[in-house]
C-alpha cells in the first residue's frame, strides 16, 4: 500500500462512515470519521452546531480538521461529511496531495432517500422534510449539484445493493 490517506466521500447515507471503519479493520489505519472527530472536539452534536453556529462555521471547522488529520503522519482513512468536499477549493486541495486518494461511494437518489428517511433527525439539512416524496426531491437536486465535485475522486465505486462488506473489500482490492 503505497498511500499513507484514503478518503472517503459521497452524499449523507452513501455508507461512508460504515465502510471506513470496515476498511479500517482490514487495512490496520487508523480511522476517523470526520464528524465524529468534530463531535469529539466540540463535546456536542454537529446539529447542535448548525443550530447555535450556523452552517458557514461549521464548514470552516470541518475544513480545518480535515487539513488538520491530513498533516498527522499516520496511515489513516477518512470518512469526509457529505458537504466536506464541496465547499472552498478542498476537492482541488485534496487533489494537490500526493499522499491521498479520494474514493467517491456513489448511491442512487432511491437508496440515499430510503435510508435518510430513517436518519432524518441527526441531518440538519434535511431535518425539514416531510416524507419520502420531499427527501427525493431534495436529495435529487441537491445530488446533482454535489455530483460536480463528487465524481473529481480518484476512483468511483457503486454502492446500491451491496453490503458495507463487499463495498470494503472492493475498496481493498482497488487500494492494493
Ligand atoms: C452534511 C452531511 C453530514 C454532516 C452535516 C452536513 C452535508 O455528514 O457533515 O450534517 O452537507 O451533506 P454525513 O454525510 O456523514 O451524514
Amino acid at each position: 500500500m503505497k498511500t499513507t490517506k484514503i478518503v472517503l466521500l459521497g452524499y449523507m447515507a452513501s455508507g461512508k462512515t460504515a465502510v471506513g471503519f470496515l476498511l479500517n479493520n482490514s487495512l490496520n489505519y487508523t480511522f476517523w470519521d470526520l464528524d465524529h472527530y468534530l463531535e469529539t472536539q466540540w463535546e456536542t452534536t454537529v446539529s447542535e452546531v448548525f443550530k447555535s453556529k450556523g452552517e458557514l462555521y461549521f464548514r470552516e471547522q470541518e475544513r480545518k480538521a480535515l487539513e488538520h488529520l491530513l498533516a498527522i503522519e499516520t496511515p489513516m482513512v477518512i470518512s469526509l461529511g457529505g458537504g466536506t468536499p464541496c465547499y472552498y477549493d478542498t476537492m482541488s486541495y485534496l487533489k494537490t496531495l500526493d499522499h491521498v486518494v479520494t474514493v467517491y461511494l456513489k448511491t442512487q437518489v432511491a437508496t440515499l432517500s430510503e435510508r435518510l428517511l430513517k436518519a432524518q433527525q441527526s441531518r440538519p439539512l434535511i431535518a425539514h422534510l416531510e416524507g419520502i416524496e420531499q427527501i427525493q426531491e431534495f436529495v435529487g437536486k441537491h445530488l446533482f449539484e454535489r455530483n460536480f465535485f463528487y465524481n473529481q475522486a480518484d476512483h468511483i465505486i457503486e454502492t446500491d445493493q451491496k453490503t458495507v462488506e463487499t463495498v470494503s473489500a472492493e475498496l481493498v482490492t482497488l487500494l492494493a
